[in-house]
């Protein structure tokens, strides 16, 4: 039996839909690594591509919900209903480089029962085309890859800790205060993992694979689905300053309980 309710089978298959899309131009990607004219436009192109799929399939099954796109942005839907955040390609310069590490990522968010703006996310959709990987969460009802349940990791000592991170790039993110925290938890934990899809990284965090994950300058449609996956396999999702939010962007700090507690000690401490 399916453990899928409906609204995850309409994110499943808008994902699946482009991800199969995104799996055969990743083919393409690798050969084009050789040409001189290199693969960007392409890669953009796809992007693109991916995001007009899901935004096609989801608008069909709800049509009057609204949209957060990366690439096209926000698309009003009817007043009152829900809106889905989109990343029709986490993890583009992975998809670039010919690395077979990238996902999408769909999250439903509610509006505010004040009807001043948004609240929380209610049910969210990693999907990893390349392993055909599909983890999705919706509100106390947990965390699951396809049809078994995710925990995160039982680990609570540091030393036994494998930790991810997103780190700043070329003209994006603060790389002063990255540096600090790196230099701060790298020593006391046992191993620290740049991957580079951050709703990748947080869906490994659900799973128990990373023991916790850090990053700043994220914006929505990264963080969306992955906390909420964090936090229905019972991890704690907070910003640097340890508060927890309905939805969260700009920081993430996302571990088990006893781990979070002593990395935001340990993050907080650096950047005093
Ligand atoms: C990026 C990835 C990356 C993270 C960046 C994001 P994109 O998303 O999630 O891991 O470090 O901050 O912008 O651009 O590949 O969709
Ligand atoms: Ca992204
Ligand atoms: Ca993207």
């Amino acid at each position: 039996m399916s453990m899928f309710s409906g609204l995850i089978r309409v994110m499943e298959r808008a994902a699946r839909k482009a991800g199969g899309r995104l799996r055969r131009d990743f083919g393409e990607v690798e050969h084009l690594q050789v040409s001189r004219k290199g693969p960007a436009d392409f890669v953009s192109k796809a992007d693109m591509r991916a995001e007009r799929t899901i935004y096609d399939e989801l608008l069909h099954a709800r049509p009057d919900w609204g949209f957060v796109m990366e690439e096209a942005g926000v698309i009003d839907g009817d007043e009152g209903k829900p809106r889905w955040i989109v990343d029709p390609l986490d993890g583009t310069s992975n998809f670039l480089h010919g690395i077979p590490h990238f996902a999408i990522s769909i999250a439903v968010q509610e509006p505010r029962l004040d009807g001043k703006g948004w609240g929380e996310v209610t049910a969210g959709i990693v999907y990893d085309p390349i392993q055909d990987a599909t983890y999705w969460a919706e509100k106390t009802r947990g965390a699951w890859l396809q049809d078994a349940r995710l925990r995160v990791s039982g680990r609570s000592r540091l030393d036994e800790a494998l930790i991810a991170t997103g780190a700043p790039y070329s003209g994006h993110g603060d790389f002063t205060e990255w540096s600090r925290i790196f230099g701060a938890i790298g020593p006391e934990v046992a191993g620290i993992r740049r991957f580079g899809a951050a709703s990748l990284d947080l869906a490994y965090v659900a799973q128990g694979r990373f023991d916790g994950f850090w990053e700043s300058g994220l914006s929505d449609w990264d963080t969306a689905a992955g906390c909420l996956l964090v936090r229905e396999a019972g991890g704690f999702v907070s910003d640097f300053r340890g508060r927890s939010n309905p939805i969260h962007s700009a920081q993430v700090l996302a571990a088990n309980d006893a781990l979070h507690s002593k990395l935001h000690k340990i993050l907080a401490g650096s950047l005093r």
